[in-house]
């Protein structure tokens, strides 16, 4: 899979993707990240990217110049599955979108700043808008970072045990159940004796049913839908 995150603050990404598993996936070839500085495409003397909106009001607006020619040179070497923008007004992330998204060959994605990017790019290139939650970021950024490595951890070969992104939670709209390490006691809190019995017919009965209790629990609305 390749991605090409566009943004003004390509530095802020760096950290995120530079590290253990998102390191690993793409040491291994299975995702190519790349990041593109839209303050490269700008053509103003200052290399300036963004504006006073029109109409009047605080916050500036990200103009639609530079990301235009920087979309358009991307999709002129690629067909992109999707092109998201990043935004609190976007579809809220949840699991299953990261696993329609991990099918995909190639994804682009919009990072936002200021009062948001200039609507003419949202109407013109934009296929899919996406918020990680309803509270407001500073920029998409780490939005970004946050839906990549949903997305990354999904491919094929990225996680050493590949049953282990299958045994998430939310993958079959369940929690997980709790786990346990050694010691099999501590300061008198036991390890439950089932996880300890071997039998492991009755340890993943046992993990179903906490999975279901917790869930019922916590997000109910997960059992719902
Ligand atoms: N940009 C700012 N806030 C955001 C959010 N909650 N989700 C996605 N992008 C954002």
């Amino acid at each position: 899979m390749r991605i090409d995150i566009l943004t003004i603050l390509p530095a802020l990404l760096q950290g995120p993707f530079s590290d253990s598993i998102m390191k690993r996936a793409q040491e291994k070839g299975l995702v190519e990240i790349n990041l593109h500085n839209i303050r490269d495409y700008s053509t103003s003397k200052h290399k300036n990217v963004d504006d006073y909106q029109y109409g009047g009001g605080a916050g500036m607006v990200m103009s639609i110049e530079p990301i235009a020619v920087l979309i358009e040179k991307l999709k002129a070497e690629r067909k992109y599955d999707e092109i998201i923008y990043m935004t609190p007004d976007g579809e809220i992330l949840d699991q299953r979108m990261s696993n329609n998204l991990s099918l995909g060959e190639n994804i682009m994605i919009l990072c936002g700043h200021y009062k948001g990017v200039d609507e003419r790019v949202r109407q013109q290139y934009i296929t899919k808008e996406i918020s990680i939650g309803s509270y407001v970021l500073s920029g998409g950024e780490l939005a970004a970072a946050v839906l990549v490595d949903s997305i990354v951890r999904l491919l094929p070969g990225v996680l050493n045990d590949e049953t282990s992104a299958l045994t998430d939670s939310f993958q079959d709209d369940l929690l997980s159940p709790p786990v346990y390490t050694r010691p099999p006691e501590f300061n008198g809190m036991k390890v439950p004796d089932i996880l300890l019995s071997g039998d492991f017919k009755k340890i993943d009965l046992w993990r179903e049913e906490k999975a279901l209790e917790r869930t019922k629990l916590r997000r109910p609305d997960l059992l719902n839908d």
